[in-house]
């Protein structure tokens, strides 16, 4: 008769205990060390296959191990990366046993600063700059399309190469005054030298402290990416339905995507170009200034309204545009006055509030009578007031006669620009001036206009919590910061990226289930959470290098949504904008034993 060990029943149990899980989930599972074989803490692991690519990032855990869960049978790319060490990719079967990756240290300082986000790079660019107003003028007109400091941007030039960038920086847009315009490329040339930056960067690499892992909370994180659109998309705001399904709208080839995540099915919504010319209703008389954009309308936000229909401004167009997600229509309404249709939200009674941002005004449309309600705001001068009154003008001027990029450019660095916008509990009506530094509230009845100036600069997209508190990102002023409209008091965080300064907060959106604030890292390649109640702020990093982001969105599930939507798409990693998923509550199943 054969002895049966006593272990035996119990793994014939656990064997049979593991079946439905490993039905259900298929997933990949393995451990990372080093060359000794010791764990390597905080890895991404990332699973990626598919074109257009498809992909999911874990963190090792303190043991390094990891577990990319729930992925469909077949090949994936897996790819392991922590700061330090060597990228390591190779093929991998679903199912499959569990694996052993060992990760090399990464001894070449080169190749390790490379490995840093672009704001560790833009840090040293900053120090370069004595005067605080300087600073603060170039990283607000110099990162709001960009970041600084990524690959694309930190290369050494000569000074008629820098000439010739920032000639064409200021035609789009990043226009800068003339003393900070005349010393930009020493400062690039000066903080970029690879025999400066790179042993500056690298200080203190091989030390346990170099790079720590991020803490064990942020590990257990999942973190989702969809490639959407191709190389001269441009996603820049994204938004969740209630039906579950994403949409974001690609404000260079004017189109509206939607991405049901269960599926991974997209779906293009072409916006009608009205008879416009490229560049919309800002065409210039040179030619279209990025080879590959192609919009007429270039639509920018997106909310969804009570009745389920999403709109869209469109930002170049002059128009506001709803999409009927039933029919998969869409109706375009010109608007009656202003330039550049910016930021929208939704009141209860299902009328659209939007941002003028070329303009400086607020509006209001009522899809009851299809009417436009166009409310000026204050300006910060007489001169100011009259050139924006005299805008038609000027864009008859640009649209007929060659002007110099470099005058115009200066001139729009100085301009309110309404910017954010959100609607109180109360009902009433919050925006941000971005250049003014000033936050507004509009009175929904008289339309009365009041402003209340920021303790910081830039205030850029603002959101409420679920108790009235307006919260606001400071751009160029790497704060965030709460304000209370009935106190009027402001209480204002730096945003703990290192080094303090080189991080560029575009947006944040506050979940009202728990009132946790969600931050852009947009030039850190992260999302930020702080917990308001005991002041704790949480950096995610994310998978793909030059992650720039300008909107967030909640599911029901709580997970947070991005889009990727630097411009232009080819500077981030692989060329293509992508939208992120991030689960923060996700625990996935700790492994018992290294396989
Ligand atoms: C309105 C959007 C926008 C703003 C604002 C902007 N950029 Fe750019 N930047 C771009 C685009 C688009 C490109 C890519 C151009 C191309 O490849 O055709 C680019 C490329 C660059 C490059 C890489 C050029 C190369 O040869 O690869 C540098 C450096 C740069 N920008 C610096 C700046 C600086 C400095 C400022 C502020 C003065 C600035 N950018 C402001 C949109 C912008």
């Amino acid at each position: 008769m054969t002895r049966i060990p006593r272990t035996v029943p119990a793994i014939v149990l656990a064997l049979l205990l593991s079946v439905p899980l490993a039905v259900t989930a298929i997933e990949i599972t393995g451990t990372v060390v080093g060359p000794d074989g010791e764990p390597v803490v905080g890895a991404r692991v990332t699973a990626e296959r598919g074109d257009p690519a498809r992909g999911t990032t874990v963190f090792s855990n303190a043991d390094g191990h990891f577990v990319v869960p729930a992925l469909d049978p077949g090949t994936w790319e897996l790819r392991v990366r922590r700061i330090g060490w060597r990228d390591l990719s190779r093929e991998v079967h679903v199912p499959g046993p569990g694996l052993s990756l060992t990760l090399q240290p990464e001894g070449d300082p080169e190749a390790l600063a490379a490995q840093l986000p672009a704001n560790r790079w833009f840090g040293l660019f900053l120090e370069q700059i004595d005067d605080p107003g300087h600073r603060e003028q170039f990283v607000r007109q110099c990162t709001y399309c960009h970041q600084q400091g990524s690959p694309a941007t930190r290369v050494p030039r000569e000074d008629w190469q820098w000439e010739k960038v920032l000639h064409l920086m200021a035609r789009m847009g990043g226009g800068l005054s003339p003393e900070v315009r005349a010393q930009v490329p020493g400062w690039f040339n000066a903080a970029y030298d690879p025999a400066h930056a790179v042993p500056r960067l690298t200080a203190g690499m091989g030390e346990a402290d170099f790079a720590p892992p991020p803490p064990a909370e942020v590990r257990r994180a999942v973190i989702d990416e969809w490639v959407l659109g191709g190389r001269a998309s441009m996603q820049h705001d994204l938004m969740v339905h209630p039906s579950g399904h994403v949409y974001s709208v690609d404000m260079m080839q004017d189109e509206l995507f939607r991405l049901d995540p269960e599926t991974g099915e997209t779906q293009r919504f072409p916006i009608s170009d009205s008879g416009l010319p490229l560049g919309g209703a800002f065409a210039t008389s040179g030619p279209p200034l990025q080879p590959n954009a192609n919009a007429r309308v270039g639509p920018h936000s997106l909310q969804a309204a009570p009745d389920g229909s999403v709109w869209v401004t469109l930002a170049l167009g002059n128009q506001l545009a709803r999409f009927d997600p039933s029919t998969e229509e869409w109706s375009i309404y010109p608007m009656s006055e202003g330039f550049y249709p910016h930021t929208l939200r939704i009141d209860d009674a299902g009328r659209v509030w939007f941002t003028i941002a070329g303009s400086n005004h607020v509006a209001r449309f009522d899809p009851e009578t299809e009417s436009f309600e166009t409310i000026r705001l204050p300006a910060a001068n007489w001169r100011q007031a009259v050139i924006l009154r005299l805008l038609p003008l000027f864009l008859w001027i640009a649209q007929n006669v060659e002007i110099d990029p470099e005058v115009a450019g200066e001139g729009a660095a100085s301009m309110p620009v309404p910017y954010g916008i959100d609607i109180a509990p109360n009902g009433d009506i919050w925006f941000s001036q971005l250049n003014a530094h000033k936050i507004g509230r509009i009175d929904p009845e008289s339309f009365e206009v009041e402003l209340v100036e920021t303790p910081f600069s830039a205030p850029r997209r603002l959101r409420f919590d679920s108790k009235g508190r307006l919260w606001i990102p400071g751009f160029s002023s790497g704060v965030v910061s709460r304000f209370d409209p009935e106190t009027r008091a402001f209480e204002t965080w730096d945003v703990p990226i290192e080094p303090l300064g080189s991080e560029t907060p575009y947006a944040l959106h506050v979940d009202h289930s728990t009132d946790t604030v969600w931050i852009c890292g947009t030039n850190s390649d992260s999302l930020i959470r702080f917990e308001p109640e005991s002041e704790e702020f949480l950096v995610y990093p994310l998978p793909t290098r030059v992650t720039y982001t300008r909107e967030i969105d909640f599911d029901a599930e709580g997970r947070v949504w991005t889009s990727n939507s630097n411009a232009p798409t080819w500077q981030i990693e692989r060329g293509q904008p992508r939208v992120i998923r991030l689960d923060p509550r996700t625990r996935v199943r700790e492994l018992a034993a290294t396989p």
